[in-house]
């Protein structure tokens, strides 16, 4: 078993797609075992994606975060990260493979719908970024 971590994003959240979005987890074998929903300050954002700090979309990224609710969740399964990134497609929506989340609801590069962790380092530094180890309810 596997976990990683997921963004629902200001467009989805706003759009209501939170539950059609978590459905495509939940039908393809993943299973949330944390979700809340969250304001993200500038700070939290600017902290979250220093990855791209200098790249010219990072600050329209943090405006666009911050604009609007999220819900952050933990995602469990066999290879839980692969499967998810399966789900969610490219970021850009215009490449992404039909069926998926991004190609089915994205706005846009930025406005994508959807994050998801790209390596098991990236999915443990991205859950102790939003949740504490007691927020974490496994299925067993
Ligand atoms: P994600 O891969 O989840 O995390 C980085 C985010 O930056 C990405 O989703 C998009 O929302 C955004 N992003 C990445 N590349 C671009 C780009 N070329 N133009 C605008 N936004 C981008």
């Amino acid at each position: 078993m596997q976990r990683t971590f997921s963004i629902i994003k200001p467009d989805a959240v706003s759009r209501n797609l939170i539950g059609q979005i978590t459905q495509r987890f939940e039908e393809n074998g993943l299973s949330v075992i944390a979700s809340k929903m969250i304001r993200l300050s500038t700070e939290q954002a600017e902290k979250f994606y220093a990855e791209h700090k200098g790249r010219d979309f990072y600050e329209p990224l943090v405006g666009y975060m911050t604009s609007a609710p999220i819900v952050v969740q933990v995602l469990e399964g066999e290879d839980a990260i692969a499967k998810n990134r399966q789900i969610m497609g490219v970021t850009d929506p215009a490449k992404a493979e039909a069926g998926t989340i991004r190609a089915d609801f994205a706005l846009s590069v930025r406005e994508n719908s959807v994050h998801g962790s790209d390596s098991p380092e990236s999915a443990a530094r991205e859950i102790a970024f939003f949740f504490d180890e007691k927020e974490l309810c496994p299925r067993n």
